[in-house]
């Protein structure tokens, strides 16, 4: 970063002028007659990214095209899937102040001012990947052509990452395709798909992907030399009005408001984003605005809560690196064919997944009904996305096609790997699984999808124990990208990785788990919801407690809503076997005793839990009922919001300490907060949940649960924490290599 200091500066440093150097094949101008083909090609990189030092060979780049006599620019990228893939993250997370923040966006503004002002008509030809400074720097252009290609993605995804457009995105966006548009895309980090891109007016012309390059000389020499225009005009009396000064003002205000629904508050960027586009909207002068843009970004930028998403997205970048095995180079197997056994909601979630993604599947099922159902909810998924045309009739009909059903074995010597998702019962999983050894080719992989059975028990069941694993989805499968991958006493290696490698295929976030009751997320989701369920029971208000989760500190959905999601005699049966398992610190609220027998109150699935429902399952509001139904006296909400919320927090960081500490259920912190993050929707603002301990502090969180302690032995502090507590916190305890 320093070298960018004195570039500003015009000392260009000795290295960085080095390694601008360096860059001179990773942008290059091919002299096409009259036309300057530039194109882009970042050495040692899979991918185009703005690094300082491809800046500045940018810079060099513009300058000369200034001075040439080419009639026109085509930018293209010589990366197989990626135009650009926006700002270099490692450099955005070396800054540190706004001072720092502000003179970096400035040489990104200049530059791609620069651009904008080269005399000559200019295309971008987008092929793969324009994503935020990427596609700010395809807005620089008077053009932009793309590609129908899957692979092509074009849009501003920042606030994902806490900042803002700051590469004049805000500035220059709404001018090409209106404000509306411009609010949809920045404030919900959207790509949008070469087709959507082209019916916003983001791309001027969209073209298979062996004619990108013709296409975009021949427009280049159709427009004889006329720029584009610089303001943007609506197409239709709608967006007409929507741009006029009144229509702009109800847009902003409804876009202020679907934010604050959205984030609940706890995201700036989009809101900053907001700000700046309300200051700029329509202002002729380009530098006013982009100075307004450059103070937004920097505002953001330097807060903790970018810092954070920025954390995630390392992990999930961390997940693509990895192959599930450390330390030894090991080729997973190819999955082409899955059988899964039992057809219910998680067979049929999973079906669905797997066939999405190009995998052929086989469901049995010991019922017919059940068989059908796992068969429609696939069919029914991929029927939303057909009329929300996402998928053509094609698609729809070739994705169905890979999904087949039976009630016997036929097709499993097909298989590459059978999930196991029948009922959550050892004696009847062992069975079924010694059975399905006699119908499966010696090399096919089995996994079970139990949330709370031993793997390495149920291995037993199996002659090939090296070849069994646990593969635990979360429901819905379609939604929750987690799957943890159990590596029971016996699995190989080379079952680990193939079993994480379909995980990445099926389009999830695998994170690789040791046996024990309830692997990772469970065990620390069951003390969680258990101390809601005392909350209650010492008089707090339902609502009020899921409020001071969901709003207070950032969870999607409070404990009670989420008890009434997974069901509530699923958690009341789960909690009886973890209380087995950890009776020193899984206790019961004595009213739950009192749930045991009410059938018809199940949670969503009946429309009845500790809410109601309407018919359509929507969640509606705390039934008026429950605290006599459960002998309970009126809520009189003796605790604060405060307490409420560290006693369930912190009790998961608690058995965090022990599950990493002791039981080395996950390898490093960083798995454990990705496992969070992806399986219970912990709040990506606060890093997950182990970044967010060790940013409170352990010494607090051990001070309040010594305080809890006194009264409630189930919060104790573990001997667990204090000796995390001792290595400086969870990141420097159980750290990850490579991992920024
Ligand atoms: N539902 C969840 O939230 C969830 C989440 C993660 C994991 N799990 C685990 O996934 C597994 C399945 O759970 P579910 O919720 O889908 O249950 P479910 O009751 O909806 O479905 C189970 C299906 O298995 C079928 N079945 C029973 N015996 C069979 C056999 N011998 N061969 C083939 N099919 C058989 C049943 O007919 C039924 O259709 C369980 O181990 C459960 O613990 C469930």
């Amino acid at each position: 970063m320093k070298e960018t200091i004195e570039m500003t500066q015009g000392k260009l440093g000795a290295d960085l002028e080095k390694s601008v150097a360096s860059m001179v094949d990773s942008i290059r101008i091919v002299p096409h007659q009259e036309i300057a083909i530039v194109e882009l090609d970042q050495k040692d990189s899979k991918v185009n990214k703005w690094s300082t030092p491809m800046m500045m060979r940018l810079r060099q780049v513009i300058e000369e095209l200034k001075k040439s006599s080419y009639q026109g620019v085509v930018f293209i990228s010589r990366k197989p899937k990626i135009f650009v893939a926006g700002a270099d993250i490692d450099e955005i997370r070396d800054l540190k102040t706004k001072e720092e923040f502000s003179r970096a966006v400035a040489e990104g503004q200049s530059i791609f001012n620069m651009i904008e002002d080269l005399p000559m008509v200019t295309v971008a030809a987008i092929h793969g990947a324009a994503a935020g400074g990427g596609c700010e720097f395809a807005l620089a252009c008077d053009y932009r052509i793309a590609t129908e290609d899957g692979s092509t993605r074009i849009g501003l995804p920042e606030v994902k990452l806490g900042i803002i457009p700051g590469f004049g995105g805000c500035v220059r966006l709404p001018k090409v395709v209106g404000l509306q548009a411009a609010l949809d895309i920045i404030l919900q980090g959207k790509l949008l798909a070469a087709k959507k891109a082209g019916k916003v007016g983001l791309v001027d012309l969209v073209v298979h992907e062996n004619l990108l390059e013709k296409y975009a000389l021949d427009f280049v020499r159709e427009k004889k030399g006329q720029k584009r225009p610089v303001a943007y005009r609506s197409r239709g009396l709608v967006n007409q009005f929507l741009d006029s000064w009144l229509g702009a003002k109800i847009v902003f205000q409804q876009a202020q408001k679907s934010v604050l629904k959205a984030t609940k508050g706890h995201y700036p960027a989009p809101l900053k984003a907001l700000e700046v586009i309300r200051k700029t909207y329509g202002m002729a002068d380009r530098e006013r605005a982009l100075a307004i843009e450059r103070e937004g970004f920097c505002e953001v930028a330097v807060t903790q809560i970018s810092k954070n998403l920025i954390h995630v997205f390392d992990l999930t970048e961390m997940v693509k690196k990895q192959t599930g095995v450390e330390g030894v180079t090991v080729e997973p197997k190819a999955v082409r064919h899955i059988s899964v056994l039992g057809a219910g909601t998680m067979g049929g979630g999973i079906a669905y997944v797997a066939a999405d993604r190009g995998i052929e599947v086989r469901l049995k099922d010991i019922n017919l009904v059940a068989l059908a159902k796992g068969v429609q909810h696939a069919r029914n998924l991929w029927e939303k996305l057909l009329n929300k045309k996402v998928i053509d009739q094609y698609e729809f009909q070739q994705k169905m096609a890979r999904v087949s059903g039976g009630t016997d074995y036929s097709d499993f010597k097909r298989t590459d790997l059978v999930v196991e998702a029948i009922v959550e019962d050892m004696e009847i999983k062992k069975k079924v699984i010694h059975e399905l050894s006699h119908h499966i080719r010696p090399e096919t992989i089995v996994v079970t999808n139990t949330s709370s059975l031993s793997v390495t028990e149920m291995a037993k069941a199996f002659p090939r124990p090296e070849l069994f694993a646990g593969m635990h989805f979360f429901n819905p499968v379609d939604k929750m990208p987690l799957v943890e991958v159990i590596r029971g006493e016996k699995t190989s290696d080379v079952t680990v990785a193939t079993v994480f490698d379909l995980a990445k295929k099926m389009g999830k976030m695998p994170v690789v788990v040791k046996d024990g009751p309830g692997f990772f997320v469970n065990r620390l989701l069951l003390p969680y919801m258990a101390e809601a369920a005392f909350l209650l029971q010492e008089g707090q208000d339902i609502e009020r407690v899921d409020r001071a989760y969901e709003y207070g500190f950032g969870m999607p959905m409070g404990p009670f809503a989420l008890m009434d999601e997974v069901g509530l005699d699923v958690c009341l049966k789960v909690l009886k076997i973890f209380k087995k398992s950890f009776p020193d610190r899984i206790e019961m609220a004595p009213f739950l005793e009192k749930l045991e027998g009410l059938k018809d109150r199940l949670g969503r699935k009946t429309k009845l839990g500790f809410y109601l429902y309407d018919y359509k399952g929507y969640r509606e509001k705390v039934d008026p009922q429950i605290y006599s139904v459960l002998g309970l006296n009126p809520p009189r909400n003796p605790l604060s919001d405060e307490d409420c919320v560290d006693r369930g927090v912190y009790a998961m960081i608690n058995e965090a300490a022990r599950a990493l500490w002791t039981d080395r259920i996950v390898a490093s912190a960083a798995e454990a907060d990705l496992a969070m993050i992806m399986g219970t929707g912990f709040p990506p603002f606060r890093g997950g949940l182990l970044k967010f301990a060790d940013q409170i502090g352990l010494e607090h969180i051990i001070g309040r649960l010594e305080e809890f302690g006194r009264t409630y032995a189930r919060l104790r502090v573990s001997s667990e924490l204090r000796e995390v507590n001792k290595q400086g916190g969870f990141y420097k305890a159980f750290p990850k290599k490579g991992l920024h």
